[in-house]
């Protein structure tokens, strides 16, 4: 495996590249007028993540204006479900909307035969951006391909949609395992085919997004999280030997030293983390990518700064990858976001 040079891959090796590299959760999205522009044009969301040409062009755009380290590609995490054939919509300010799954006949209407076909424009969303990043000069950006975790998917295939605490999918998992675990196994053997089809067409580094890992107990968190984040980090290092792995356990806690030992390469750390305490829980040669508030970002200026410092310091003696806590949101100012990386590459 040759050595590798863009920032982002230096410190998921396991170096402290210095200054960090940066990139956002969300970076590609409603805060831009760009990316209103292109939305506009578009009958619904799920059209912009597979139509190539377009979900392309938005992942390029906050490349363009930032010099990110990392380009995300633009999908979401519900495609892969969407792909199995359970159905999904995005209401105007309801977020998505899906069939609840609660019985073995939900679960045996997903069909892994659908999602290659299904998911094609999204591979062709891949080496579009490869290109594209080639071609407009971005030589030192890394192109990151995700998935949601088996988990958090799951939380909105059985709820229906988002919930403020995942009550019905937490009280399938207790009182129908069998059912709650086929569902987990099917979405695992999913996501490990879907992720390895991104890093076949280009992308550099595979994220998984477990936003709601924090709702469960520890003993369901070790069988719902870390059981098929271990499978998924192994089949994918099996099969793409040097891509590297960023989980993101939203909200795990003190849990996330039993989630290192899952094999990721980097683990994202949510707002709520210290991050000094945080990395005593970790290996030393794991990175740690996040966790500036979402909302510090909204009110940039003195407060801003004060709190990336805060970041800056704490990590500044370990692979570390600047990022925010949870995703940006529609009301952060551009100019912030450029306030922002100036002040991590000032580092
Ligand atoms: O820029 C990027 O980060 C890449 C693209 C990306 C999106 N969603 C685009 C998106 C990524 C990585 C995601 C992940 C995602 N999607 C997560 C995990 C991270 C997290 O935020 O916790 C989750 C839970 C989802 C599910 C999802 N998608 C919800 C709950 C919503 C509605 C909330 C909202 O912000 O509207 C979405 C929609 C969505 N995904 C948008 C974007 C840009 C907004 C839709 C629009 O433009 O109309």
């Amino acid at each position: 495996m040759p050595e590798p040079t863009k920032p982002l891959l230096r410190a998921l090796a396991g170096e402290e590249v210095w200054p960090p590299p940066v990139w956002l959760m969300r970076q590609a999205g409603r805060y831009l007028p760009e990316y209103r522009a292109v939305r506009a044009g578009v009958k619904d969301f799920v059209a912009l993540c597979t139509t190539p040409e377009l979900a392309a062009e938005v992942t390029l755009q906050p490349i363009r204006r930032y010099g990110f380290d990392a380009a995300i590609l633009f999908s979401d995490i519900l495609i892969l479900p969407w792909a199995l054939g359970h159905g999904l919509e995005f209401k105007e300010g309801e977020g998505p909307v899906l069939p609840k799954l609660r019985d073995a006949a939900g679960l045996a209407a997903l069909d892994p035969a659908r999602v290659a076909d299904a998911v094609a424009p999204v591979m062709e969303t891949v080496r579009r951006v490869r290109a594209g990043l080639a071609r407009e000069g971005f030589g030192q950006t890394a192109l990151i391909g995700f998935a949601g975790a088996p988990f958090t998917v799951a939380c909105y295939m059985v709820e229906g949609g988002g919930s403020r605490d995942f009550a019905a999918t937490r009280a399938m998992a207790y009182a129908d395992p069998g059912l709650f675990g086929g569902l987990m196994d099917k979405l695992t053997e999913a996501t490990i085919g879907y992720l390895s089809a991104q890093a076949e067409a280009g992308a550099e580094v595979l994220m998984l997004f477990d936003s709601w890992a924090g709702v469960l107990s520890p003993s369901l968190f070790r069988q719902h999280v870390v059981g098929p984040a271990t499978r998924i980090v192994s089949e994918l290092n099996r099969r793409h030997p040097g891509i590297p792995v960023i989980g993101f356990p939203r909200l795990a806690g003190l849990m996330i030293g039993e989630y290192a030992a899952t094999g990721v390469n980097a683990i994202g750390m949510d707002t709520s983390m210290d991050l000094a305490r945080a990395a005593a829980l970790l290996p030393d040669g794991i990175a740690m990518q996040g966790n500036l508030d979402p909302m510090a970002l909204v009110a940039g200026g003195d407060a801003l700064f004060a709190e990336v410092d805060t970041i800056l310091l704490a990590m500044k003696r370990r692979p570390f990858i600047f990022n925010l806590g949870h995703g940006i949101v529609p009301q952060t100012p551009p100019e912030h976001v450029k306030a922002l990386v100036e002040r991590v590459r000032a580092a």
